[in-house]
This record gives structure tokens, C-alpha cells and sequence, in this order.
């Protein structure tokens, strides 16, 4: 099992991932061009875990030159509980670090108990309420 850099090439099986996992909503970004953007763009950030060539966890981690910003941990159902997901996010957070990025949000959909439960309870992450996200979209 190792960690490793997300590539193009990753995107079936980790769109089937997603698709399989409560609580991932896909949206039009994680289609396959504008995710090969977002892979060319963040070069390196994003990660997955694989067991004998299938992909098992990921984590996609971009920046804007100060802050990162992760979305789509997950962990396959029959592999949670083992600190996957820590892993992930330790070595997200190095990486961002290796370039000069110190401080990193994730943004948790307020009807999903268990991944918010999941953000509560690690060390050094914490939840902002000095902070209310507004966003908009244009065509
Ligand atoms: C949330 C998720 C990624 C956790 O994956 P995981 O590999 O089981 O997590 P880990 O084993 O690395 O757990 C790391 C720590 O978080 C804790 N933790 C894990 N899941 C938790 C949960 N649902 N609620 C509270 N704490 C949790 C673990 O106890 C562990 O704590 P420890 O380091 O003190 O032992 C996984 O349950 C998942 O994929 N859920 C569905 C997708 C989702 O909701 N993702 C979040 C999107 S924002």
C-alpha cells in the first residue's frame, strides 16, 4: 500500500470511488477535463492510497499561493478505521508546506454529520465561526 500523486490517468477509478461513497456530491468539476485542469494546476497535491493497483483513498489539495484548500477525502468503506485518511492529510498538508502554504481549509457540508464529526476530531484542525462562506458562480 503506498501513498502517491493523483494522475489523469486515475480518473475512472477514482470517479467510481467517488460515485460509490455516501457523501461525495460530483458536481461538473470532476469531470474529466476540468479535473486534468485542476491536476495540472496543483501539480503533485493530490493523493491517493492503493492496495495491488486499486486506488482505496484520495484527496484533492490545491492552492492559490496562501492557502490550501481540500476536497474528496475518502476512504473506500472496507478501508476506514486504519488512518488512511490521516496519512493523506499529513502528507497533503507537508507538501503544501514544502511550498510555502501553512495554512489549508476544507469546507464540510453543514448536513453531513459524519464527515463534519471527522474534521472535529483532528488534532490541530479547528472549526471557524468568526467566518461565513459566501460564493457565486458565473457561466
Ligand atoms: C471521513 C473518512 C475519510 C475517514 O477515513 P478513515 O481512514 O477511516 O480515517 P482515519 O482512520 O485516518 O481516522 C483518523 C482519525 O479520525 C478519527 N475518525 C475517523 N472517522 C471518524 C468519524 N466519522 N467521526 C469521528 N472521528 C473519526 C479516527 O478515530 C482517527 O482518530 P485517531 O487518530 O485519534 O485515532 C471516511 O470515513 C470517509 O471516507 N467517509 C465518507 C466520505 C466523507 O465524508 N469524507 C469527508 C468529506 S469532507
Amino acid at each position: 500500500m503506498q501513498i502517491r500523486a493523483i494522475t489523469p490517468d486515475d480518473h475512472a477509478a477514482l470517479f467510481a470511488l467517488w460515485q460509490r461513497t455516501p457523501g461525495i456530491q460530483l458536481r461538473a468539476e470532476d469531470e474529466y477535463a476540468p479535473f486534468c485542469r485542476y491536476l495540472a494546476r496543483n501539480p503533485g497535491l493530490s493523493l491517493l492510497v492503493e492496495d495491488e493497483g486499486a486506488a482505496v483513498a484520495c484527496l484533492l489539495v490545491g492552492h492559490d499561493g496562501r492557502r490550501g484548500y481540500l476536497q474528496h477525502l475518502l476512504v473506500d468503506e472496507s478501508w476506514r478505521g486504519r488512518s488512511l485518511a490521516r496519512a493523506l492529510l499529513d502528507e497533503a498538508l507537508a507538501r503544501l508546506a514544502d511550498l510555502g502554504v501553512h495554512k489549508s481549509h476544507v469546507f464540510v457540508l453543514r448536513d453531513a454529520p459524519e464527515a463534519l464529526a471527522f474534521w472535529l476530531a483532528q488534532a490541530g484542525w479547528g472549526e471557524r465561526e468568526d467566518i461565513a462562506v459566501f460564493s457565486t458562480r458565473s457561466e
